[in-house]
């Protein structure tokens, strides 16, 4: 027999055991809270992700968020995320199909900043990130795990670490079905600050002027943004290559236009779209 006990009287033992039941139950209702807490933030990235393309996606009005969402993710989810290729986002291109402003639309390289405060303030040429899934997506970086369900957004491959990572797929197939639908008068603002304006490798390059098709495309304008210092013109060698990779049969022009000269033309309200440069 145990002395401590036996010598309890029994009114003090009940309180006693009551005491211990609180405590008990207290306790199982904190490791609940906890466990629950825990499993809330268990993805916050992923819910975070989530929230911010939904709320994107929503400033479409004729759009069905949750539709593109699921079709989105089923491109990379559970997948190496060194193994997603540009057609893997082909359902997402269904789900959410570009209509072509025609003679407004606006492809750019190296010119991201300016061509964008400009598509911005006046509406009258469209990027692809001002479409749907241009902007949607613009900016954010994402990929899948095998074995997992999740979108992550830290530990994803970089632009560069190999080829068919989940952004760089994505952007390549979304740029190709924007350029397979171009049609009219089709802009394209290039970097006159630098040596080389155009680069075979980038994705005007590479993806967006080889599906300009002349059945559609009547003319390329190029607008060759230029700083006070002026590195390069539109007799520029690389922009012969560009003319060679260009659908027979599309016209095309090239200007020179100072920064300056845009920034004034898109602050000011009066000025008429087209007369920037
Ligand atoms: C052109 O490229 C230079 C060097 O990267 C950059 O400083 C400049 O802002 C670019 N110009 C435009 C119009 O984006
Ligand atoms: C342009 O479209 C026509 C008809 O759809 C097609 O036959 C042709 O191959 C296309 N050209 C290019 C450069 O994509
Ligand atoms: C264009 O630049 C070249 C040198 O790169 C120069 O010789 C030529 O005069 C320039 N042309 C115009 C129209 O500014
Ligand atoms: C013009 O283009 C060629 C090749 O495409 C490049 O090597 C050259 O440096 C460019 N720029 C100037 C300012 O000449």
């Amino acid at each position: 027999m145990e002395r401590g006990v036996s010598s309890m009287p029994g009114k003090q033992r009940r309180r006693r055991c009551v005491v211990l039941v609180v405590v008990a139950v207290l306790l199982l209702i904190v490791i609940i809270a906890v466990a629950i807490g825990v499993s809330l933030q268990q993805t916050p990235e992923q819910e975070q992700f989530k929230d911010t393309f939904i709320t994107r996606c929503e400033r479409f009005k004729e759009a069905n968020c949750p539709e593109i969402w699921k079709v989105f993710q089923q491109a990379y989810v559970n997948q190496d995320h060194c193994k997603v290729p540009a057609e893997a986002y082909d359902a997402l291109v269904a789900a959410a199909p570009f209509t072509p402003p025609c003679n407004r639309m606006m492809f750019w390289s190296k010119t991201k900043d300016v061509v964008h405060d400009f598509t911005e303030k006046k509406d009258c040429f469209v990027t692809l990130e001002d479409t749907l899934l241009g902007e949607v997506l613009d900016g954010l970086t994402w990929c899948g795990k095998e074995g997992s369900d999740e979108t992550f957004t830290s530990g994803c491959p970089g632009w560069s670490e190999c080829v068919d990572n989940p952004v760089r797929s994505f952007w390549n197939r979304i740029s190709a079905a924007y350029a397979d639908v171009a049609c009219g008068e089709v802009t394209a603002m290039l970097n006159g600050s630098i040596p080389t304006p155009f680069h075979p490798d980038s994705i005007f390059g590479s993806v967006e002027l080889k599906r300009f098709n002349a059945t559609r495309v009547k003319t390329l304008n190029v607008v060759l943004v230029t700083q006070d210092n002026k590195v390069t013109n539109c007799t520029n060698a690389s922009l012969k290559d560009l003319q060679m990779e260009l659908d027979k049969g599309i016209k095309y022009n090239c200007k020179e236009a100072p920064q300056s000269q845009i920034n004034a033309c898109s602050s000011d309200p009066a000025a008429p779209c087209g007369s920037c440069w």
